[in-house]
C-alpha cells in the first residue's frame, strides 16, 4: 500500500482516508498546516493512486478498512490511532471504527453520511461502474466536478482535483463505486460510538450537506460539529488552512 507520511514518527498516528475518486494528494495542502507533533499517514486506498494491491470487481468499505488496519499494524501494531475520512473515506472510517474501535483514540468524519445509498442511487453506481472502461474518467469527472466545490472555489483548485480524478486507475474506481453501492447503514451504530469525534463539513457541500452532518454529530455521544466556510464537498483542498486548524485543535485536545 502506497502512503506518504509527515510529522513526528514518534508522535501519535493519524490516518487520513481520501474520498472517491481521489488519492492521498487530496490532503497535501492541509497536511502542510497540520504541524509536526503527530505522525500523519496519507495512504492511497486499494485501486487508487500508486497502491498496487489487487482489485476485483468490488472493493467493499470493509476491505478498505481491513487494508487500513493492516497498514497501521505494519507501522505500529499496538498504536491507538485517530482515523480521519472524507466522504467515501468516511464510510471506510466508520467501518474501521465499528470493527477496530479498540485501536482508536478518536474519529474525524468529513463531508460524509451514515445512510446507505437509496436503491436507485446504488443501481446508478453499478451501471456507471460497468460503463466506466468505455466512458472513461473524463466523463466521470464531468459528472462529478460541478457538484464538488463551493461556487467561489478558485479555478486552479478545480483543475488540480480534475487532474487527480483523471490519473486514477479505471478498474479501482469502478470497484470502489460498486463497493459504495453495497455499504451498510451506519445510522444505528452512531449512538454506540463513545470515542471523541469531530465532524467537519464544508458549508456549501451539496453532496453531504452540513445540515445532515450536524444531525449525524448529534447522534454520537462525544461528537462536535464544525462547518468550514468557503468550502463545498472538499474542505481539505478548498479551505486547507481552516480545515487544518479544526483538525489540529481536535488532535491537540485528545492526545
Ligand atoms: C466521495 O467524495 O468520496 C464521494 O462523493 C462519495 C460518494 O459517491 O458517495
Amino acid at each position: 500500500m502506497y502512503y506518504e507520511e509527515t510529522g513526528s514518527k514518534t508522535g501519535k498516528i493519524v490516518l487520513f482516508l481520501h474520498g472517491f475518486p481521489f488519492d492521498h494528494t487530496l490532503w497535501q495542502e492541509s497536511g502542510k498546516s497540520l504541524g509536526d507533533s503527530h505522525h500523519l499517514i496519507f495512504p492511497d486506498l486499494r485501486g487508487f493512486g500508486q497502491t498496487n494491491l489487487p482489485v476485483t470487481q468490488v472493493t467493499t468499505m470493509s476491505q478498505f478498512a481491513q487494508d487500513a488496519i493492516d497498514l497501521i499494524d505494519c507501522i505500529d501494531n499496538t498504536a491507538r490511532v485517530v482515523v480521519c475520512g472524507l466522504s467515501m473515506g468516511g464510510y471506510v472510517a466508520m467501518n474501521f471504527a465499528r470493527r477496530f474501535g479498540n485501536r482508536m483514540a478518536g474519529l474525524i468524519l468529513c463531508d460524509t453520511k451514515a445512510q446507505p445509498d437509496p436503491e436507485s442511487v446504488a443501481q446508478n453506481r453499478k451501471r456507471r461502474a460497468d460503463a466506466l472502461p468505455e466512458t472513461g474518467l473524463d466523463a466521470l469527472a464531468g459528472v462529478m466536478l460541478p457538484n464538488l466545490f463551493a461556487p467561489q472555489t478558485a479555478s486552479d483548485i478545480r483543475e488540480t482535483v480534475h487532474a487527480m480524478i483523471l490519473r486514477q486507475p479505471v478498474n479501482g474506481v469502478a470497484a470502489a463505486d460498486r463497493g459504495m453501492a453495497e455499504r451498510p447503514d451506519a445510522t444505528d451504530w452512531l449512538p454506540t460510538f463513545a470515542m471523541p469525534t469531530l465532524m467537519i463539513c464544508g458549508e456549501q457541500d451539496t453532496i453531504s450537506p452540513a445540515s445532515e452532518m450536524k444531525l449525524m454529530a448529534a447522534k454520537i455521544p462525544n461528537a462536535r460539529f464544525t462547518a468550514i466556510p468557503n468550502a463545498g464537498h472538499l474542505p481539505p483542498v478548498e479551505a486547507p488552512n481552516y480545515f487544518a486548524i479544526a483538525v489540529k485543535n481536535f488532535l491537540d485536545e485528545i492526545f
